[in-house]
This record gives structure tokens, sequence and C-alpha cells, in this order.
């Protein structure tokens, strides 16, 4: 899919445009939007609300031809709902359903003429990601492991919206361009099945962008990580076959001296579970245990597509959870790199245990900030369902500021966090009689003691935890990544490089 700006002014008017079809909103009280007016010379658009072809309401369409108003081959209208307050979830709605017929049409280029700058409490920066994120993901294919491929997309290349054609509008589309495109790497690599997509094959996609990107990459083996002392990180490999990697990305785009964002992702390839079995029912979507590390290297493609002004290093954690007779063993203590030693009471609890090594590597790096994502606990799907990741930082003013910081970039992106507590009484449930610390807590907070787990960790620096758990992913019917947290995460790079 290819996007591009199309303005329109009194000489270049919309009814003139050349296209193999135009979308523009019409609303359930039967007004026009103003590109609809424009087009209606004839009356074809109003006959069309006033014989009740189309209602008007939220996500609804209508395919118009020979619109004698347009010089453009074909109208859709679009139902955007209310014209008073047109909304987040309308306008989305109605760009989905408009892209879903630009699908099945023999034209090959479209323009969108939806009021962009008319959707309630978002700006047209939001609109542009909205049309390019929605666009991706109409085309976006789950046939790459398939003998057979799924029939090639017909329909709309060529997408042009209707906007001006200033440089803010410019920007936000390159880097709604940026986002979408890093939203499908880490779309893909979550698909991808888990003997295929292994600690090995995210090293290799991390040296791929390296190499398109010039990101500097590292990526130590077994050997370095013990050298290092990553004892608690290894011992969640200890049952796999499959070559532990711990792969460090760095985009050096600010000023040297600048402190870096630091993104650190979990990238448990499979998570069995290992000795403290998972279930089986659903098991296999345990190959999405690496979203955290799959949404760094998506930010990375996205930021380096943007070549944003800004020092970010991603570290990713990445192995196998397997059991076999070298595995960890419930009851079984290591000492993690920053010497605390663990016992680890549940081998299921293997998140915390790779991700405490690489927030322990991240102190080097004197970062100004470090988020770690990962799919880290059910409860976090219990206690948020599918729409928000869970946040969760230390209560003081800084980190306070960071969350803030971070809500908002969701929120402005459409993908949002929602913050839970850690603290203190949180810590007294990871207690162990044997350990410093134990890997899981007494029963109750599960994601609130695995984020409090993780706290101890973090003191050396500002730090923030997203639990991604509930949305990495979607099951059901339409089984697939979601490419999340990229927007988010992007989103929060963008501001923090102004
Ligand atoms: N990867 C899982 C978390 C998970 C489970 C994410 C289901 C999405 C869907 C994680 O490693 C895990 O197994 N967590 C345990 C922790 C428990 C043992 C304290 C969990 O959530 O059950
Ligand atoms: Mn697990
Ligand atoms: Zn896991």
């Amino acid at each position: 899919m290819d996007f591009s700006i199309k303005a329109f002014d009194t000489k270049n008017t919309i009814a003139t445009a050349k296209a193999g079809v135009i979308a523009v909103a019409v609303f359930e009280n039967k007004k026009l939007s103003q590109a609809a007016k424009a087009l209606d010379g004839a009356g074809e658009i109003t006959a069309a609300l006033k014989s009740g072809d189309i209602t008007g309401k939220t996500g609804t369409t209508l395919l118009l031809r020979g619109v004698k108003g347009a010089a453009a081959e074909r109208v859709l209208l679009v139902g955007l709902g209310s014209d008073d307050a047109i909304s987040e979830k309308s306008f989305t709605s109605g760009v989905t359903a408009a892209l879903k017929v630009f699908s099945t049409l023999g034209a090959s280029d479209a323009i969108i003429a939806l009021p962009a700058t008319e959707v309630k409490d978002r700006d047209v920066n939001w609109a542009i990601r909205t049309v390019v994120q929605s666009g991706h993901e109409a085309v976006f294919r789950t046939d790459g492991q398939k003998s057979k491929k799924d029939p090639a997309a017909a329909g709309v290349k060529k997408i042009a919206l209707a906007v001006a054609n200033d440089a803010a509008n410019k920007l936000a589309l390159a880097q709604a361009v940026a986002i979408a495109s890093g939203m499908d790497l880490t779309k893909e690599l979550g698909n991808t099945s888990a003997n295929i997509c292994t600690p090995t094959h995210l090293a290799n996609v991390a040296k791929k962008l390296g190499k398109d990107y010039k990101f500097e990459v590292e990526v130590l083996d077994r050997k370095q990580l013990e050298a290092l002392k990553m004892n608690s990180f290894l011992s969640v490999t200890n049952g796999s076959e499959q070559p532990p990697k711990f792969i460090v990305i760095k985009h050096m785009g600010g000023k040297a001296k600048d402190a870096p964002v630091v993104l650190v992702g979990k990238g448990i390839t499979f998570d069995t579970g290992g000795i403290s079995l998972k279930p089986g029912p659903g098991m296999d979507e345990m190959k999405y245990d690496m979203g955290g590390a799959a949404s760094v290297l998506g930010t990375f493609r996205a930021i380096g597509e943007m070549n944003l002004k800004l020092n970010v290093i991603g570290i990713i954690a990445s192995c196998e959870n397997m059991p076999s007779g070298r595995a960890t063993k419930p009851g079984d203590i290591v000492t993690s790199m920053n010497g605390l030693t663990i016992e680890i009471l549940n081998t299921d609890a293997e998140g915390r245990l790779v991700l405490c090594d690489a927030l322990t590597y991240a102190e080097r790096f004197n970062p100004a900030a470090v988020i770690d994502i990962a799919t880290l606990t059910g409860a976090c799907i219990v206690a948020l369902g599918h729409h928000k990741s869970g946040l969760f930082t230390r209560d003081d003013e800084a980190h306070n500021a960071l969350a803030d910081e971070i809500m908002a970039a969701g929120k402005n992106a459409s993908d949002t966090a929602w913050r839970l507590p850690i603290g203190e009484e949180y810590n007294e449930q990871l207690k162990s009689n044997f350990a410093d610390l134990a890997n899981i807590g007494t029963p109750g907070g599960a994601s609130c003691t695995a984020a409090a787990f993780l706290e101890n960790f973090t003191r050396k620096y500002t730090w923030a935890h997203l639990d991604i758990a509930g949305t990495a992913w979607k099951s059901g019917g339409s089984k697939g990544a979601t490419g999340r947290p990229v927007p988010l995460l992007s989103n929060f790079l963008i501001k923090r490089a102004a």
C-alpha cells in the first residue's frame, strides 16, 4: 500500500480530481460532509441518503458509479454516524469499512476525503496514522508459511489522503508509514511459528535491521552470558536445544553525550512453562511469548525509517522455556547478574528471570529511561482484558512523570496502557526462606508481584514495565499478532526526540 497527500483548493477541486474511487462521509441525520457536498452537483448523494440506500450509520458504505459531479470513476459513501461529534471509533470504523470496499474494486487508486480534521479530541496527525495503520492491517498477510498463498489482494494499491499538504502533515505521514511498517515486522515475527522464529532467528532479524538502517548490533551467546554471570537468564534456557541469544541493538541518532532510552524485550520464542508445564490447550499461543522482543525490533524499524534524532538502545533476552532432563527444577536457586539470589519456585515464571539480567545489563548505558516490554503474566489479561497494556513504575516524582509520559504516548497513538501498582507490600509477597527473592509471589496480584520482582533490578535508573500479555496478540478466529505496543513506543520516542 502506497500513501500520499492530496490537497484540494479552489482551483484544484475534489470534483475535478481523477481517481478510481473517492471516499466521502455522510451522516445519520442525512447530512453530507463538505467533500460529499462538493461531489453532489447532480444530487445523487442526497438521493441515495433520502432513499435509504445508505443510512449514514457508522461503518455503512454505498458505492456509486458515474456520479456527475465527480471526475472520479466511483464515489464511495461512508457512514460516520453523528455529524456534530465524529468519534474516534466512528472514524476508525469508517476507514476500515472503506478499505474493505477498496479491496474488492477494479480500481487501483483511491482518495480518502473523510473529515480528518473533525474527529472529536483528535488531530489530523492522528487521522493520518489511523488511515495508514488501517491500510497496512487491511493488506497484512498471514500466509507466509502456507504452501498455497491466499489470492493476491485485489483492488486499491495507492491511497491519497485529502489533507493540507503542509510540513506537519508530510511529517505525520512519514511517521505513520514508519510506525505501520514497524508494526508489520512485529506482527510477522509474532505469527511465525516457533520452530522457525527461534532466538537465532530474532538475532538474524536484528542483524538485518542493522544493515538496513545502520544500527550497531551485537549478539552475545552462551559463553559470553556465562562470563557476564547471567545465571538467571541462563537457567531458563537449560532445557532447550536452541542456543540463547542476547541481542543489543543501537540507534545513536542523538548527540553522542545524550543518555539513551533503553528498550528491553522479553524474547521467549516458546514458553512451555518448563518443568512447571503449561496445560495443552492453547499452548501454541506461547509462540507469541517473544512479543516484547518483537515490539523492540518493530520499534527499531520505525525509528530507523524516521531516522529519529535520539539515542535508543534495544536489549533482547531470547531463549526457549522447555522441559528436559537438564531443565531447571522448582526449588532451584540461581545467582542473578546483579548478585541477588532467586529461588525458582515456578519455572513458568520465566519472563522475569530473563528480564532481570537484561535489566542489570542495561545499567552500563547510564540510561535516561529504561522501558521493558513483556508478555509477562496471564493475570494482566484478567485485570485489563485485551484493551490496555499494564504499566508499572515506582511511585515517586520522576517515575510518575515517566508513567504519565507513557500513558499519554499510548493514548495519542490509540495503543493505550493503564497503570497498576508495585511497592513494598508486593515485595513482601516475594520473600523466600532460602534465597533473596522467590520468582513467584504468594497468591493475589500476580501481575503486580511480577513487576515488583523486576523492580529489584532497576534501582540504578528510571524505569517502567509494560505487561503486554493481553495486547500483543489476538486469539480465536482472528488469531494473530497485533503489532502493539509499537505505536505507543514509537510515539514515546518521537516525543522524546522533539
Ligand atoms: N508467558 C506467560 C504469560 C502469559 C500467559 C501471557 C498467557 C499471555 C497469556 C508467562 O511466562 C507465565 O507463564 N506467567 C505465569 C506466571 C505465574 C507462574 C506466576 C502466569 O501468568 O501464569
Ligand atoms: Mn511462563
Ligand atoms: Zn512466558
